[in-house]
Formats: structure tokens, C-alpha cells, sequence
């Protein structure tokens, strides 16, 4: 049975409600954030033997490989790890965008995402068990404003796929899960603070919550052993596709 998730973005979002579904399940939880206060309301609302807090930014690697290392017994045979931490950063065309938040983006969706997953590939082999990469419907669908969030999905996307190809007969699920529209924290992050922004973004919208995206990160964990989904993309009702633009002379 698997029983113990490593769930990284827990403080706020997807991974929060992510850590709250999973607990109340029974599973116990490695919640990762830079936000320690937060991990600390979630160890007390949901209780220590169920929740181990770990701030670190994943960004630093060696910060993370201590958080990895120092892992209470109860806490330490991760069955499965859900890559969830993540951000965008600007909403301006590519010419007008910060070099900046650009190298934050690929730094933490990318970068972060791989040499956690690295590090716990052998715990994850040797206990036949998942891992659920957040990625976004940014991964396939291009839009203005897009340019280097959607090629970090992108990326997220097809390491997932390419997991699945190395892990072969070892038993370990892999799924990238494409979600669109969500009212998180992601536009208030996205746009460097602007709460009106957020609000008129979602206003109206009825757009996907944190916990919808929780409930399928546990129905994906959930599944009998000898099923893997690949790729799984969801979106509100209220949000589809558009065609292309065209620039007239
Ligand atoms: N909301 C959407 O519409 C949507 C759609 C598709 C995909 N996604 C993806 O879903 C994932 C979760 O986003 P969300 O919507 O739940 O946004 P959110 O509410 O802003 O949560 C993002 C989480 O990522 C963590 N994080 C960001 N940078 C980090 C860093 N350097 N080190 C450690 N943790 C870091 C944040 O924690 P701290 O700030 O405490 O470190 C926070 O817990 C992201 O990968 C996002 O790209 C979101």
C-alpha cells in the first residue's frame, strides 16, 4: 500500500490542497515550501505524525538534498512524489519580458523539478511507486504571453513521457497532469502582486479550484498498480479554445 507522498508547492494552491486530500486518505505527507510558517499551520491543523514540514527553496540544491536528509523515520520511503512547485512569471510579449523572470521560471519548473526527481528515483524504483508532474494545458496550446512558462511546461511534459521510457519494468508510474484555468495564487505570483489583476482574471469565470486538481492527483495516485496515465489535460467548462491571430498589413 502505498502510503507516504512527497508533495513539493504545499504552501499554498494545488499542493495544499494536495497534502489535505492525501491526509485525509491516511497517506502521510512530505510537504515542501519556501513558506514555513505555512508548513507549520499545516503540520498543526492536520497533526505531526501525518505532515512532516520542509522549507527550503528548491532552487538550492544543496538545501534541498539537507531537507531529503533529514527526513524523520515515518517520513523517509517515498512511494510517491508529486512535482508540483512552480510559477510563471509575466504576462508580456518575449521582446518586452525580464531576462530575470525568465531564468526563474526555467530554474524552478525545470531545473528544481529534475534534480529532486533525480534524487529520489532510486527510493521511488525501490518502491514501485509514482511520480505526478504538474504540468499545464501551456504545455500544448500556445499563447501571447506565454513564451517561456509554456516551454518550461513543455519541458515537464515530455520528461514525463521520457520517464516513462527509462523506467520501463521497473514499475514506476509516471503522469503528466496538463491542467488549465485554476484560481490559485498563480496569477497574484504571476503578475508580481497585482490582486485586481488576479480578481478580474477569474471574475466570472467559474475556473477549476485546488481542490479539483487535488482529487485528481489522488484518483491518479489511486489507480490499480498495472495502470499508468500518461498525460492527463483538464479545464473548466468555461474555458476552451480560440483560433489563430493574424496580423494585417
Ligand atoms: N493555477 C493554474 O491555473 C495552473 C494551471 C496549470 C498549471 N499550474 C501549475 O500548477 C503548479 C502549482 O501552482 P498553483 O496554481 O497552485 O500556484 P500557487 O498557489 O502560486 O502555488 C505555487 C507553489 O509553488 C511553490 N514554489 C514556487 N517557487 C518555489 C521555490 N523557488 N521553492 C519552493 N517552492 C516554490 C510555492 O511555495 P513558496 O512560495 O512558499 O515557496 C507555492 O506553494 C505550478 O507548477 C503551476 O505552474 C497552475
Amino acid at each position: 500500500m502505498n502510503n507516504i507522498a512527497l508533495i513539493t508547492g504545499a504552501t499554498s494552491g494545488f499542493g495544499r490542497a494536495a497534502v489535505e486530500r492525501f491526509v485525509a486518505a491516511g497517506w502521510r505527507v512530505v510537504a515542501c515550501g519556501r513558506r514555513a510558517e505555512r508548513l507549520q499551520a499545516l503540520v498543526d491543523a492536520l497533526g505531526a505524525d501525518k505532515v512532516h514540514g520542509a522549507a527550503f527553496d528548491i532552487r538550492d540544491e544543496a538545501a534541498m538534498r539537507a531537507a531529503l536528509g533529514e527526513l524523520p523515520a515515518g517520513f523517509r520511503d517515498i512511494d510517491l512524489l508529486v512535482n508540483n512547485a512552480g510559477l510563471a512569471l509575466g504576462t508580456r510579449p518575449a521582446q518586452e519580458s525580464s531576462l530575470d523572470d525568465w531564468r526563474t521560471m526555467v530554474e524552478t519548473n525545470i531545473l528544481a523539478l529534475v534534480t529532486l526527481t533525480r534524487a529520489l528515483l532510486p527510493t521511488l524504483i525501490e518502491r514501485k511507486g509514482a511520480i505526478v508532474n504538474v504540468s499545464s494545458t501551456a504545455a500544448t496550446y500556445p499563447y501571447p504571453g506565454g513564451n517561456v512558462y509554456g516551454g518550461t511546461k513543455a519541458f515537464v511534459t515530455q520528461f514525463s513521457l521520457n520517464l516513462r521510457a527509462d523506467l520501463h519494468g521497473s514499475g514506476v508510474r509516471v503522469t503528466s497532469l496538463e491542467p488549465g484555468m485554476a484560481e490559485t495564487e498563480f496569477t497574484l505570483v504571476r503578475t508580481h502582486g497585482d490582486q485586481a489583476a488576479s480578481d478580474a482574471l477569474y471574475s466570472g469565470a467559474n475556473p477549476m479550484t485546488a481542490q479539483d486538481i487535488a482529487e485528481t492527483i489522488f484518483w491518479i495516485a489511486s489507480l490499480p498498480p498495472h495502470l499508468n496515465l500518461n498525460r492527463l489535460e483538464m479545464m473548466p467548462v468555461s474555458q476552451s479554445f480560440a483560433g489563430f491571430q493574424v496580423a494585417r498589413t
